[in-house]
């Protein structure tokens, strides 16, 4: 049986990194038929649009896609496709594995943790308007069907993996009313599943706790923008964004794509570090029970970051190709 998958390189260091990856996932042998996509400024100057038809109607289709990353221009010019496909696609669970790596440089050697991010609702809404000359207000949004899947879906991430606690991120002390009503609906569903531990913490002493001892959490799950934030760091404790994978999630379809962006400063120079996008293709491939060839490819890279053949953001000096060349030759 062969998959069929939406690849979308993006633009800056996403059509670099996304033919590696593919060309790594293609190693396996596990049959994928890629459909190249366009998105982002590339797409944009092409057609007029950063996110053309074609794209959509392949993702539609294949329900499944791999994304390089897209570069989203601040102030003026096109809004974000990432936000967009997020919306078209109803891809409300934004999952972010961090795991340490042995062989990558980091503050911690045992992180083993999930955030679960709301990918739809909070500051992300979009609903932003000038009140008076020097006012502008930004409406947080928080919903009880929004919460309620989003825990859900952590709790069902639990279990899948045998985790043992889920913890609810919040500032419900200061954001009575919408962050007080998170944490109502996750004490109601956290109910339903008595095997998994249930505990909440507020996002500053999160963010203050995650630095010290990472290994008290297992998996945490919070809405948009403290999710963006706190993946973020979580990705920084081991060893940056280059390693750190993600997958958004919907009800029938999902995307794939690296934590980090399109790193214009590098684009073009054949050093980008193709790693995370990778570590996303693996869960891809675990996400279609392709288990055994998501362990080859991960066991492959961890094998060659252990012999040091890694890019300069790493530490190394290897090229993104001879990077992707020695994990080929590994699988
Ligand atoms: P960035 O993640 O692109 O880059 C930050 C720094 O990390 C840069 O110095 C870059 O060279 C380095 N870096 C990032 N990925 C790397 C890799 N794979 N290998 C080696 N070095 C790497 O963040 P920045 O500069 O803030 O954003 C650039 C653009 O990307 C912006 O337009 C932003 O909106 C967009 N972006 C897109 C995302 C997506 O498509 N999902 C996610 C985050 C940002």
């Amino acid at each position: 049986m062969a998959y069929n998958i939406s690849l979308i390189q993006g633009d800056g260091i996403g059509k670099e990194i996304s033919e590696a990856a593919s060309r790594v996932i293609d190693a396996t042998l596990v049959r994928i038929n890629w459909d190249f996509c366009d998105a982002g400024s590339d797409a944009y100057e092409k057609y007029g649009n950063p996110l053309p038809d074609e794209t959509i109607t392949s993702i539609r289709k294949n329900k499944l896609a791999l994304k390089g990353p897209i570069t989203t221009p601040v102030g003026t010019g096109f809004s974000s496709v990432n936000v967009q496909l997020r919306k078209l696609f109803e891809l409300y669970a934004n999952y972010r594995p961090a795991h340490s790596i042995t062989g990558i440089n980091s503050r911690f050697s045992d992180v083993n943790l999930i955030v679960i991010r709301e990918n739809m609702e909070g500051l992300y809404s979009g609903l932003e308007h000038e009140v008076t000359k020097g006012v502008v207000e930004s409406i947080r949004v928080i919903t009880e069907k929004g919460s309620e899947r989003i825990i859900r879906f952590a709790f069902e991430t639990a279990k899948k993996f045998n985790r043992k606690k889920v913890t609810a991120v919040h500032k419900a002390n200061i954001l009575k009313k919408s962050d007080g009503l998170f944490l109502e609906v996750a004490q109601k569903i956290a109910k339903e599943y008595p095997d998994v531990a249930y505990d909440e913490s507020i996002i500053d002493a999160t963010a203050m706790k995650l630095v010290i001892d990472p290994s008290q959490f297992d998996v945490l799950v919070m809405e948009n923008l403290f999710g963006d934030i706190v993946s973020d760091l979580t990705s920084g404790l081991i060893g940056g964004l280059g390693v750190a994978p993600s997958a958004n999630i919907g009800a029938d379809c999902a995307i794939f794509e690296a934590v980090h962006g399109s790193a214009p400063d590098i684009a073009g120079k054949g050093i980008a570090n193709p790693t995370a996008l990778l570590f996303s293709g693996v869960l891809m491939l675990r996400y279609l029970d392709e288990n055994d060839a998501a362990d080859r490819v991960y066991q492959a890279v961890v094998k060659v970051i252990q012999k040091g053949i890694v890019t300069k953001d790493l530490g190394g000096n290897a090229t993104t190709e001879e990077y992707v060349n020695a994990i080929i030759k590994e699988l």
